[in-house]
Parts: structure tokens; sequence; C-alpha cells
């Protein structure tokens, strides 16, 4: 993502509130090289096997779900892919480049940011500097000159702030820039949590349930936050999510897991009429 320009052109430029509509993945996405590789990838731990097996891509610029059941290991695919957890087989690459044994701050500096299923907020801090700690992988002044608020690393300083500053217009919070995160509510919690992400610069967000919990109107604005990224900055998303009118509305391809193992791989429709997914969903066993 170029840093400076899409936050100003973004500004006054909204799309509607209403939630898009289905649509076909656009020839740019279909065609958008494989940015993100998962090759057969296992994990257990002691004998649950969280992951087995488990290959998928994921295209650039495409926003790619992740579904299943509770306890299908999507957490976990998540966790593996920033590196929290070492996968016990198989290679994960980025562009190429493998990242399966990559601590969580490496596959960050590559340009993997990630959202948290229970949010990892520091809620006693306002929103503004919330989001600054997503900066503090692109600061260069040492700790020391920070500290001290000193020629560069004063400058630098600046310079985040006003980066900062024009995500929390983007995501519409400027009200609450100075508010203890911990006050606000729910949905405007995990807005800031993207806002940290997007505060990385990141070329693949990973988002974990970003509407869990939240109210119609809530997820109608998450939904918009996250097309709008996808669209203006070209960020490619993967996305975790359990509302499937959600899915279906705003994901180009879908993969689906239960009890560890990937059991559909398609179109939201392709993998709407998928019996084994049906199964999955329907067939009684969560
Ligand atoms: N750190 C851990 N230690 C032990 N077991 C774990 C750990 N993390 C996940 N598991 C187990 O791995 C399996 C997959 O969990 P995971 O959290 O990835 O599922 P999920 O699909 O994200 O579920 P949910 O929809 O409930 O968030 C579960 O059986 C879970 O108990
Ligand atoms: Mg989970």
């Amino acid at each position: 993502m170029n840093a400076a320009v899409p936050f100003q052109a973004m500004a006054g430029a909204m799309p509607p509130q209403d939630l898009p509509q289905a649509q076909e993945p656009s020839a740019a996405r279909r065609a958008g090289e494989v940015i993100l590789d998962v090759k057969n990838i296992s994990l257990a731990f002691g004998g649950v096997k969280a992951l087995t097996d488990i290959s998928f891509d994921v295209r650039e610029h495409e926003v790619r779900a992740i579904i299943g059941p509770n306890g299908a290991g999507k957490s976990s695919m998540l966790n593996c892919i920033n590196g929290v957890y070492q996968p016990q087989q198989g290679a994960i690459t980025f562009r190429g480049q493998t990242f399966t044994h990559m601590n969580s701050r490496q596959v960050a500096e590559m340009g993997v940011a990630r959202t948290f299923q229970n949010l990892a907020l520091f809620k006693g801090m306002s929103v503004l500097d919330n989001i600054m700690t997503g900066r503090n992988l692109r600061m260069k002044s040492n700790l020391l000159l920070q500290a001290l608020r000193v020629g560069p690393a004063l400058r630098e300083e600046i310079r985040h702030r006003e980066f900062v500053e024009r995500i929390i217009d983007f995501l519409e919070i400027q009200a609450h820039r100075k508010s203890p995160v911990g006050q606000l509510p729910y949905g405007l919690q995990k807005r800031v949590d993207l806002g940290r992400a997007l505060a990385m610069e990141p070329q693949v967000l990973l988002l974990d349930e970003p509407m869990a919990g939240m109210n119609v109107e809530e997820k109608q604005d998450m939904c918009r936050f996250i097309l709008d990224v996808n669209d203006e900055f070209g960020t490619t998303i993967v996305l975790i999510e359990h509302d499937m009118g959600v899915v279906m509305d705003i994901s180009d391809r879908v993969v689906v897991l239960d009890y560890g193992k990937k059991i559909g791989d398609g179109t939201p429709q392709e993998v709407r009429s998928n019996p084994e997914v049906i199964r999955a969903y329907l067939g009684g066993e969560h």
C-alpha cells in the first residue's frame, strides 16, 4: 500500500452504507498472482490435530475467506501464517519467500498484518496511541532518541502521527481519537484494531472474525471498511468470518475447514453447493 496518497484520496469519498451485493470477482482479481501459498500444513497440540495437510493459495488483491464450524482450525491457520504457531509440517510462502520458520515480527516486516479474534489493544491508552503502536515496525530511530524526542526522532514521530491521523479519518473515528479504547463500544474497538493493523501498511491483512459480536449496523460499517481497504489500497484480505451472508457478499474465494481438514475451496457459489460443506454445517455434528 502506498502510504501517503490513498488515505488522502479517501477523504470524503466513502461509498454508500449498504452491504455490497454478491458479485463475480473482477477480472483483475481472478488474474491476480499468487501472493501467499499455504502447502500441506499440519499442526498438532499434543494429541489434538488442529490442522491436517492444509493447502490453499491467496491471490493478490482478492478477499479470501476461511470458514468452518467452531474449533475447525481457522485461527490456528492464521497463527501459522503470521508466525505465532510453528507448524510441524508444510510450508508457507509469501511472494515466493518461505515464511514457515519466521516469528511474528519478521512476518509483519515482510508485509503481513493481522487483527485478533480477542482484541489485543491497550484498553487504557487512547485510540491514537493504540494505532500508533502499529507504526513501531516502521520507526527507524532507536528507543533512546524516541524517548528524548530530539532531532530526527521528533521529525519521524510527527510523520508517523500524521499517517495515523489519516487512518483515523479513514475509519471515521476522529471524535474518539483521544478517548481510552476501553471506554469505546465494542464495534469501535474492533475498528481501532483494524486501524492498528493498517498502520503497519500491510500487503496482506489477516482478519480473525472482525465482525464477531457486532450489531447489523456495525457489521455493515466494518464490511465497508474492509472493501475500501481492498479496493483503494489493493490490500489482499484473508478473512475468518462466521456470518455466511457477509462471506457470500464480500469474498472472492472461500476455504472451508472442518475438524482441521480442508473440505471445500472455491467461489462462494461453489462452496455453498458443496455437499460436504452442507453436511459439515447442517449435519448436526457440531
Ligand atoms: N494453543 C493451543 N493449545 C492447545 N490446543 C489448541 C491451541 N490453539 C488451538 N487449539 C485447538 O485446536 C483446534 C482448532 O482451534 P482454533 O482456535 O484454530 O479453531 P477455530 O476454527 O478458530 O474456532 P472458533 O470458530 O471457535 O474460533 C481446537 O481443538 C482447539 O482447542
Ligand atoms: Mg478462531
